[in-house]
């Protein structure tokens, strides 16, 4: 397996090593990889001919410095992992230093996302998404993948890389794949991994709560849903209950009340034991 720390190695490697009539499939993450990051490095090779993944903790993306600082760096159990489970020697791993990625200004681009940018993740984290799209148009640019694949566990961020393709005009087709969860029911995540066992028993009640959720809904109005869901989030004192928004999983517009011509989808933040876990759940 061969890793990449410079993006100029990189890109001179897939000019003058790679068959340019072969595809490029394209898995980006921040490390500290799961089953949820192998599933769609699993995709990416069955669709592609050869799979490149990155690893960078990408600094602009996160508002909260003592997130970024808490990030779980452990990049030699992620080579590990990937050799051990992955079913193929087609691929190869870029982990660049912040340096390779932004030279001595580590500082975000401003898009405009029509909006997708403003609700939810964006309005709860300022410049969250000005720093996964500064980072993306830079590993698309090295990378220059035919398919690109991004978890519906960050629902938002796909619609809002989609959005970033399209307004970049870049030849890239971005695929979303399913939410990868523990046998509990809880989405993995990175960050689950700073839980405590009884957390990681009391978080699976989150995906309950979203199941029946989307039960609920098929019944009650977006208002009384809403209400439903605070209330069993709230029914469990360790939770902190960030947001619960139920909005059309296209615009992300938040719904007030059911129009037949949208999807809905649930989206829910919830903090516990200091970690902040997010979820969504497709609601008809
Ligand atoms: P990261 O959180 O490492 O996630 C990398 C990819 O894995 C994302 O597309 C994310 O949606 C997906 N993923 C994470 N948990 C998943 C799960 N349980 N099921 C399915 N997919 C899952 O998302 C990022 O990194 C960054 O924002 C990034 C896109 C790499 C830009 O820095």
């Amino acid at each position: 397996m061969m890793l990449f720390e410079s993006h100029k190695y990189l890109r001179n490697h897939i000019e003058n090593q790679l068959d340019a009539s072969k595809s490029i499939g394209f898995v980006p993450t921040m490390g500290a990889l799961h089953d949820g990051h192998i599933a769609l490095m699993d995709r990416a090779l069955s669709d592609n001919d050869f799979l490149i993944v990155s690893i960078f903790v990408n600094p602009t993306q996160f508002n909260n410095p003592e997130d970024l600082d808490k990030y779980p760096r452990i990049l030699e159990q992620d080579l590990e992992l990937m050799k051990s489970r992955l079913d193929s020697d087609r691929f190869l791993v870029y982990a660049p230093t912040v340096e390779d990625v932004y030279g001595h200004n580590t500082a975000s681009k401003t898009y405009n996302f029509d909006g997708l940018e403003n609700v939810m993740e964006g309005e709860k984290r300022p410049g969250h998404f000005n720093g996964v799209g500064t980072v993306l148009q830079f590993l698309f640019k090295v990378v220059q993948p035919d398919n690109a694949y991004f978890g519906e566990k960050d629902f938002q961020q796909l619609q809002i890389i989609k959005k970033l393709v399209t307004s970049l005009n870049l030849d890239i087709k971005i695929i979303g794949c399913p939410i990868h969860r523990e046998k509990s029911g809880l989405a993995m995540s990175s960050r689950n991994a700073r839980l405590s066992r009884d957390g990681l028993e009391k978080a699976a009640q989150i995906y309950q709560i979203l199941q029946k959720a989307k039960t609920s809904f098929k019944t009650h109005t977006v208002p009384e849903t809403l209400n439903f869901v605070t209330d069993q989030i709230k029914s469990v004192s360790e939770f902190t209950l960030e947001y619960f928004t139920i909005a059309d999983e296209n615009s992300l517009q938040t719904a007030t009340e059911k129009n037949p011509s949208y999807t809905y989808r649930g989206f829910i933040v919830v903090h516990l034991e200091g970690v902040r876990l997010i979820d969504n759940i497709l609601l008809d």
